[in-house]
């Protein structure tokens, strides 16, 4: 199997929770910003924007706003990473021509957004740094939205922590890669219970190694998905220029 330095830093990933108090630099974040725009993006609309959060202030506020995740404040630095129509919709309003949206134009800069974020993740990590991502962000989006002042067409996804890691914590398992890669058709069920199993005997090792035992990876899906959350989403992204349909 080919192996190169690139391989290697994709996996190494985990996600990082504990930071030393070391600022990242300019020069750090520019360096990951000027290699993650170069991401693939849909028909070339580069549909989004990264807002540092630097006030420490609204760090802590955020914190809280994220579901008291500390590491929101703690990390050397923290982004909100967003899909934005906005610089779309001004281009279009200075052509006197009309910004027609859909759920195909949500799906494109969401898509078009994470993929940025991966790069962006990489991109630190290649420097050394740690990283977290932070759903939690979405939890009160409202909030969030008032703390930081967003304009109309900014779709706030997630955050991103990152810093300089004060720990160095156990990798997660992923699904084998046969699960997760197949030729020409679809593993029939029977396939995909043997994949499942598989999954949940290595991340019952793994959880059983940190003082959780009893816990496994399907177990964590049945309580992820057994109730809708987030409700608000739907009115808030709508009124911020969404159109999910
Ligand atoms: C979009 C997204 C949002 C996430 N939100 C959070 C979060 O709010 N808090 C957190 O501690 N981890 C968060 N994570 C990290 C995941 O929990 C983590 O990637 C996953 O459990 C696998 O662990 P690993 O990254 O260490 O391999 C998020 C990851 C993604 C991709």
């Amino acid at each position: 199997m080919p192996m190169n330095p690139t391989l290697e830093q994709m996996a190494a990933h985990r996600s990082v929770r504990r930071f030393l108090p070391t600022p990242v630099t300019d020069a750090q974040i520019e360096a990951a910003v000027r290699a993650a725009r170069m991401a693939s993006t849909s028909s070339w609309v580069q549909a989004y924007h990264l807002l540092q959060v630097t006030a420490p202030g609204r760090r802590q506020e955020l914190a809280a706003l994220c579901g008291g995740q500390a590491q929101v404040h703690e990390a050397g630095a923290f982004f909100v990473i967003s899909g934005e129509v906005r610089r779309h919709q001004h281009i279009a309003a200075e052509h006197g021509a009309s910004h027609a949206g859909n759920l195909e134009t949500f799906l494109t800069v969401v898509i078009d957004a994470a993929l940025f974020a991966q790069n962006l993740a990489l991109a630190f990590e290649s420097q050394g740094l740690g990283i977290c991502m932070i759903g939690g962000l979405r939890n009160q989006l409202p909030e969030v939205d008032a703390l930081l002042d967003l304009p109309h067409g900014l779709w706030p996804l997630f955050g991103m922590c990152v810093g300089h890691a004060a720990e160095v914590p156990d990798q997660r398992p992923r699904l084998a890669v046969e699960a997760l890669w197949s030729k020409d058709s679809y593993p029939d069920d029977a396939t995909l219970s043997a994949q499942i199993a598989e999954h949940d005997a290595e991340a019952s090792q793994h959880y059983a190694a940190r003082g959780l035992a009893g816990r496994n990876w399907s177990g964590g899906v049945v309580r992820k998905f057994a109730k809708p959350t987030r409700e608000h989403l739907f009115g808030y992204y709508t009124a911020k220029g969404a159109r999910i349909e």
